[in-house]
């Protein structure tokens, strides 16, 4: 049996109570480390709640190998993935090829910076259009389908949330990934990414040191901001939005 579960927003101890019992009688415990960085101090919270040391597993392992798949077939086997492991993920693949192959398959779910991030910003959750991430330099993307995203979005009066690219290695900083839509805006023009826009950055978000502003582009720039970030481009602000945002508005 394959369990996927989410391990929640940040804490080690944001596991459900169900995900952690059935960590505990799984025979093989798996964490994917590629989808975001766990924080080191909360992984060893969450190794005592479970009772046992995680295997980490990089995108190789979560999007083709799979051989934890096969020792699923006769084992209970936990496959852990912070936030909700369906959430800008690609893992709804792992679930069908569990379905395929015959192997049963569980997914256990957890909070998810999807929601949380709109809900602390005081936005309203069904306003907000299809998500987008920004991909780092080093992928060699230039990302004008994240920007179109956004404009088709803000076209029709929705938020957009935004997520910052991530690898074990590295976590795209917001600054960087201001510049990179920046260069984009140059080409399009729409002002969404004017030095005068206007957008939400949560930070660490569920974390002793969240962060959470509403600032221009040029502002976010400045400030030095914990990873991992999620912006959202607000699209059209309902009255009861406008005066959430002003309680986290910088500047
Ligand atoms: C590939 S998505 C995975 C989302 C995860 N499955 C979930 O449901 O929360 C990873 C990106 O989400 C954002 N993110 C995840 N957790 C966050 C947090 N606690 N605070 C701020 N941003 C976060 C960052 O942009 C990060 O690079």
């Amino acid at each position: 049996m394959l369990y996927i579960i989410g391990t929640g927003l940040w804490r080690g101890d944001d596991i459900s109570v169900r995900g952690a019992a059935l960590c505990r009688k799984c025979a093989y415990v798996y964490l994917d480390e590629y989808t975001r960085a766990f924080d080191p101090a909360e992984l060893e919270a969450l190794e005592g709640i479970i009772g046992k040391k995680m295997v980490r597993l990089g995108r190789h392992e979560l999007e083709e190998g799979l051989t934890f798949l096969n020792q699923a077939k006769d084992n209970d086997v936990a496959l852990l993935v912070p936030g909700d492991p369906l959430v800008a993920t690609t893992h709804i693949t792992i679930l069908m090829e569990a379905r395929k192959r015959g192997v049963r398959v569980e997914v256990v779910h957890g909070s998810t910076i999807h929601s949380a991030i709109v809900g602390e910003a005081g936005l309203h959750i069904y306003k907000v259009g299809g998500a987008c991430t920004i991909p780092m330099r080093e992928k060699c993307i230039r990302p004008y389908s994240t920007y179109d995203k956004i404009a088709e979005n803000c076209a029709r009066g929705l938020h957009t949330v935004v997520f910052l690219d991530t690898s074990p290695e590295k976590q795209l900083a917001v600054k960087e990934a201001l510049e990179i839509m920046q260069e984009i805006e140059r080409e399009r023009g729409k002002g969404i990414f004017a030095d005068t826009s206007r957008i939400v950055v949560g930070c660490r978000m569920g974390s002793q040191e969240q962060e959470l502003a509403y600032a221009t582009v040029d502002t976010l720039k400045e400030m030095r901001l914990p990873l991992p970030c999620t912006l959202i481009v607000p699209g059209k602000l309902h009255f009861s939005e406008e005066e959430a945002l002003a309680l986290i508005s910088k500047g």
